[in-house]
């Protein structure tokens, strides 16, 4: 039987597919879902792809024939649109008769959150623990990637600015997140259990921004700033306005310390995810 790894040709599905294939995972097995069928061919030459659009039933029906798990890594669309589609690729799961679905969550998912889609990855994993099928949830911490690739920008200004007061977070790289997913995915002993992905630390900005300066050899300090400066440093970004606000209550969500450190990581895996620290020894340094 095959698995099926949702939304292939974004860079989590990408990771979480060369994590299986060096985890030695036959190709053969692997199928990846695409809602655009020729972009992921152009991504893999030697792994099956097939339709797979969540707004698109019927592709997801076609899509997971004689699949035994599918992974879902979810949009980035409006809560009420994904809920649509967690509902049609969990309803479509059960017509295929698919054994196990695991599901790429995020960690504030609380009914106490701040954080203004959390009601969404609520009743996702509510929806998928009554669909009668095997699952995994896997409740990502927040990626650093996007703190990396800014680091340019971060040394021009010689400022970490964020809309956080006292807030820390345990980010987690994506390249982390998607070898202890391909893990779960392979292995057995995953049915039935919720993990968060974290790395073991959490910093706070003005930690993260001390960690950047001395990496990088620049003076850089954290600057707490308004919702409004934040939402005009989205505005300049061309971000739409219904993402920042989104955005805005994530950052509420960190001062609520909602993306505090777990140990699951290595309980899957046998060893610690990439703190910051870590991940920059490893990538910035590699890249001067
Ligand atoms: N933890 C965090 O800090 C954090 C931050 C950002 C996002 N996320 C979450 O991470 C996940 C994606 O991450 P990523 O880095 O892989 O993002 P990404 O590189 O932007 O990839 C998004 C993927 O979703 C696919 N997609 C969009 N709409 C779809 C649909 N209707 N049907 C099927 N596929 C669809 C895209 O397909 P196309 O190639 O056709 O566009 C693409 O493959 C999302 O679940 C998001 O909520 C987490």
């Amino acid at each position: 039987m095959k698995v099926l790894i949702t939304a292939s040709t974004g860079e989590l599905g990408r990771k979480i597919i060369d994590s299986l294939i060096s985890l030695g995972f036959p190709k053969f097995r692997i199928i990846a879902g695409a809602r655009n069928v020729e972009k992921a061919k152009e991504i893999y030459d030697d792994i099956e792809v097939r339709h797979c659009d969540f707004d698109d039933k019927n592709s997801l029906l076609s899509a997971f024939d004689l699949c035994s798990l599918v992974h879902i890594i979810p949009t980035l669309d409006l809560p009420e649109k994904r809920i649509v589609q967690m509902n049609d690729t969990i309803d479509a799961a059960k017509e295929k008769s698919v054994h196990r679905i695991t599901w790429s969550g995020l960690v504030a998912s609380e009914k106490t959150s701040k954080f203004s889609i959390a009601p969404y990855f609520v009743y996702s994993e509510c929806k998928l623990m009554q669909s009668g099928l095997d699952y995994t949830i896997l409740r990502n911490g927040m990626y650093f990637d996007p703190v990396f690739d800014w680091i340019p920008d971060i040394i021009k200004m010689k400022r970490l600015k964020y809309p956080v007061s006292r807030g820390k977070i345990a980010y987690i790289s994506r390249e982390d997140i998607a070898y202890a997913t391909a893990k779960v995915i392979s292995e057995d002993g995953h049915e039935n259990k919720e993990y968060n992905l974290t790395s073991p630390r959490a910093y706070s900005m003005e930690e993260l921004a001390a960690l950047i300066g001395g990496f990088t050899g620049t003076d850089v300090s954290f600057k707490k700033i308004s919702d409004d400066e934040y939402r005009l440093l989205c505005y300049n970004d061309g971000l739409p306005e219904p993402i920042t606000e989104i955005l805005l209550t994530m950052y509420k969500a960190v001062d609520n310390n909602e993306f505090l450190a777990s140990s699951d990581f290595e309980t899957i895996t046998g060893r610690q995810a990439l703190s910051p620290n870590k991940y920059l020894k490893k990538y910035y340094k590699a890249q001067v």
